[in-house]
């Protein structure tokens, strides 16, 4: 099997492909990314003289590039991750997010419809539901949810999903979406909630918690969102969408708390700064598609994942120091600076 993963040199994407490549050896991957600010080429430095293993820097809003590659490789799989993909960001930015999100998008699909695939699979995400009252525990997204978006992030998700479906539908492209909840791991990018509030608790910076801390998100340990999409890729069904999550819900500041008592740090340093404009308040996934189709099961419990997390960004500083001694540096001034 030759499977095109994009945006592997992010968060998920990287992890997603050191899982194949321990449960699947025998196929080859290749790497498409075009390393913005979030692709990070050391996080996949192992793999990169792996002989089933190819790494190509470009952009899959660029036609010329995503065809000549499919003319060399005609892979099987597609699976896309890749996307800006933060919520904060898009509030600065739309654009770029629906250059990507959407438009990419729709040049990977039309190079599957030119050179064949058996597989097209879309990397989505819980917040193209919207969000969900604080007062209703009972509430669920479920894949019949309707979409119903707040921030330019999750509309351009949601407009790369739709595209996906009508490609199917007008096409017969042999799609599959996956919506996930929030995840945490190894190597996500320290803009977002739980590595930031890592990266600031270790060097003894303050804890910018947004509003409250009391919205709610549904935290996934990365490898459990690899191994669904791994097993949809192989086993789900064509034109279907699939939600995955773990039923973890936790509010924000909880999350704070327990990362300054693992790390023995005073939660003096959390500082509660203006809400995000259009904050989704929670977030709540029902698994039980997947579970009942597939057979999927999360296996890491977040109190196991979370210790292996922060651990992880003990033993790797020089990964992520990397990361908030540059550019980044410039972003978290302008985000944080006057918050
Ligand atoms: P990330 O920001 O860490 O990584 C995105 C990757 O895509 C980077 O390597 C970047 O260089 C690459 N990229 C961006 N624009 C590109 C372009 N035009 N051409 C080629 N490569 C490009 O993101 P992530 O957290 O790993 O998320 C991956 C996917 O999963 C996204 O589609 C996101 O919407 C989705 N998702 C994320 C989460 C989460 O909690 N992080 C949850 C559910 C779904
Ligand atoms: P984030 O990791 O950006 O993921 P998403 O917005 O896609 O869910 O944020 C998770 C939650 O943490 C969200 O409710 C916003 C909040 N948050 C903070 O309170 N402070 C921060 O500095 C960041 C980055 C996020």
């Amino acid at each position: 099997m030759n499977i095109l993963v994009t945006g592997g040199a992010g968060f998920i994407g990287a992890n997603f492909i050191f899982y194949l490549q321990k449960m699947h050896s025998e196929d080859r991957i290749v790497c498409l990314d075009k390393l913005t600010y979030a692709g990070n080429l050391s996080t996949i430095s192992a793999t990169l003289n792996n002989p089933n293993f190819r790494f190509v820097k470009d952009d899959i809003c660029s036609r010329e590039a995503v065809f000549k590659l499919f003319e060399e490789e005609h892979p099987d799989i597609v699976v896309n991750f890749a996307a800006e993909s933060h919520v904060d960001r898009s509030i600065e930015e739309p654009g770029i997010f629906l250059q990507t999100n959407i438009l990419g998008t729709q040049t990977l699909m039309d190079a599957c419809r030119t050179y064949g695939v058996e597989r097209y699979h879309q990397v989505s995400t819980d917040e193209v539901y919207g969000d969900l009252p604080l007062d209703r525990f009972d509430l669920f997204f479920t894949e019949q949810t309707p979409l119903h978006t707040s921030s330019p992030y999750s509309a351009s998700k949601a407009g790369a999903d739709l595209l996906v479906l009508a490609y199917h539908r007008t096409f017969g492209l042999p799609v599959t979406i996956s919506r996930c909840s929030n995840n945490y791991g190894p190597y996500q990018f320290p803009e977002k909630l739980i590595p930031l509030m890592i990266a600031n608790c270790l060097s003894d910076k303050s804890l910018p918690v947004y509003g409250k801390g009391e919205n709610v998100r549904d935290w996934l340990y990365v490898e459990d969102h690899c191994k669904a999409i791994d097993l949809i890729v192989r086993n789900g069904k064509v034109g279907e969408v699939y939600n995955i999550g773990g039923h973890n819900e936790m509010r924000n500041i909880d999350i704070v708390k327990l990362i300054c008592r693992e790390l023995n740090k005073p939660e003096s340093l959390i500082t509660y700064v203006t809400d995000r404009k259009g904050h989704d308040m929670r977030y709540a996934i029902d698994p039980a598609k997947i579970h009942a189709e597939l057979g999927w099961l999360p296996e890491t419990r977040f109190e196991d994942g979370i210790k292996q997390t922060i651990k992880w960004y003990l033993d790797n500083r020089s990964w992520w120091n990397e990361i908030v001694s540059g550019e980044y540096k410039n972003y978290y001034d302008k985000m944080y600076g006057n918050r």
